[in-house]
């Protein structure tokens, strides 16, 4: 993975890194806290990738759950933190061609808020299934109490138990030791994974969270985790001019000082799609803060947006280039692809003759490469991350290096980026509400 913004950012370079230095040792503490190799700081998900215990857990539950190769369909419930990581990645390198490859299994269904329509849908397509090996149904909640979650957690389970009694043998629960789901796990004699308790959902894709689903699916886990580890130790890096997700952060938070308080992730990988959605709850939740450290009202808080290139350039585009100078872009993209297309050298229509006989990624690379310069005409500041390629290593560097800039950015911006205070609040009134009716 390379970080790059030199020449883009129309911040001094010396700018940018007196402010990453200003936040050194936390810097430090972070090696610290790798050092102690256990959970029990808030930024103890950056441990997660090499702890083998869990990857033993996954693994020994993941095949117990396969052995006769007959899976089909992984059922993902949960929501936010407890899904939006494993969506990320299996659709950056399955979901987002699930159409188009439709003897590709197992697949994934994800579970996330209630929809009366896609849940009576959903009902009849698990009732066609004649063989429970065909499915395992994974519910993952930090908390063990989301309405969404257990809501559609009881509909499917309901669903399949008319079929299958037994069908508790397919269900896993992924929760925090000791939550209320965990307890009726035990209770109940339903498999369980553990999440280590100061692992938040936007934190936890390296843990049991993602890891379980994603293995079931074919993701090779492994690769994954060897990537994360592998940016972890540039991203603690202290010389800052070494470190991209200390600089990434840098640059954000010098542009939020001036105004520029929308962080847009433009992909040039429309696979990517989910990633971008992973990383505004990333940024939504561990930025937008009410308060500060010092608990001085604040109101803080960069908004994430996500766009793809090149489709949004034929809907956004205008407003980004014209519009108000109130945005800092990450461009994300890869140069090496994992298939060929090609134009054909023969074309029919000749509308656009310059294309004959390029790559499909010719054609991306121009219009990314368009972009870029007209950004920099416009005057508006980016970065760039480029992928090495869209494979699990890859991925696992990419998620890392922004979970531990998020980290950064919170020290930078003086709010704490483990916490999420008011998504509690819509969770409580929305109990009381059903709870009157
Ligand atoms: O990050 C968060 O805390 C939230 O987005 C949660 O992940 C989300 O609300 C789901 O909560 P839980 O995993 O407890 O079901």
């Amino acid at each position: 993975m390379q970080f790059k913004y030199q020449n883009s950012t129309l911040l001094s370079t010396n700018s940018i890194l007196q402010t990453a230095q200003s936040i050194i040792s936390y810097v430090i503490h972070l090696n610290d806290v790798q050092a102690k190799n256990d959970y029990t700081d808030p930024e103890c998900s950056i441990n997660l990738p090499a702890d083998q215990r869990i990857i033993k857990s996954v693994n020994e539950t993941a095949e117990q759950l396969n052995e006769n190769n007959k899976l089909k369909y992984i059922i993902d419930i949960g929501i936010g933190g407890s899904n939006l990581g494993t969506k990320a990645i299996y659709d950056a390198l399955y979901g987002y061609f699930d159409t188009i490859e439709p003897d590709r299994l197992p697949k994934m269904i994800f579970l996330d808020t209630n929809d009366e329509t896609y849940t009576a849908k959903l009902i009849k397509f698990l009732e066609k299934i004649n063989d429970p090996e065909e499915i395992v149904i994974n519910a993952i909640s930090k908390s063990g109490g989301t309405t969404e979650t257990i809501s559609n957690l009881e509909i499917v389970f309901h669903t399949l138990q008319k079929k299958f009694p037994d069908i508790k043998n397919r269900l896993v629960l992924t929760t925090d030791e000791n939550s209320r789901l965990w307890n009726m796990a035990l209770e109940k004699g339903i498999k369980k994974l553990p999440l280590p308790s100061l692992v938040g959902g936007r934190y936890s894709v390296f843990s049991a969270v993602g890891l379980f689903p994603l293995k079931l699916a074919g993701v090779d886990i492994e690769q994954l985790l060897a990537g994360a580890e592998n940016i972890k130790k540039t991203c603690l890096a202290s010389n800052v001019l070494n470190n991209p997700a200390l600089l990434s952060a840098a640059i954000i938070y010098l542009q939020s000082k001036q105004n520029k308080n929308i962080h847009d992730t433009f992909s040039f990988l429309p696979q990517l799609e989910s990633i971008g959605k992973w990383y505004r709850q990333l940024m939504g939740e561990s930025i937008g803060k009410e308060q500060d450290l010092q608990g001085n009202k604040i109101h803080a808080g960069i908004t994430p947006t996500l766009s793809i290139g090149s489709t949004d350039l034929h809907s956004v585009g205008q407003l980004y280039l014209g519009g108000p100078k109130d945005k800092i872009t990450t461009f994300l993209y890869t140069k090496n692809h994992n298939e060929i297309a090609e134009i054909p050298e023969e074309l029919e229509f000749n509308l656009v003759p310059i294309i004959k006989g390029k790559r499909v990624s010719n054609i991306m690379n121009a219009i990314l490469e368009g972009t870029k310069t007209a950004y920099t005409k416009q005057q508006l500041p980016f970065v760039e991350v480029e992928i090495d390629k869209v494979d699990e290593y890859s991925l696992g560097e990419f998620l890392q290096f922004k979970m531990i800039e998020m980290m950064y950015l919170g020290k930078l911006m003086n709010v704490n980026p483990f916490d999420q205070p008011h998504v509690e609040l819509y969770k409580v009134e929305t109990k009381r509400i059903l709870e009157e009716n």
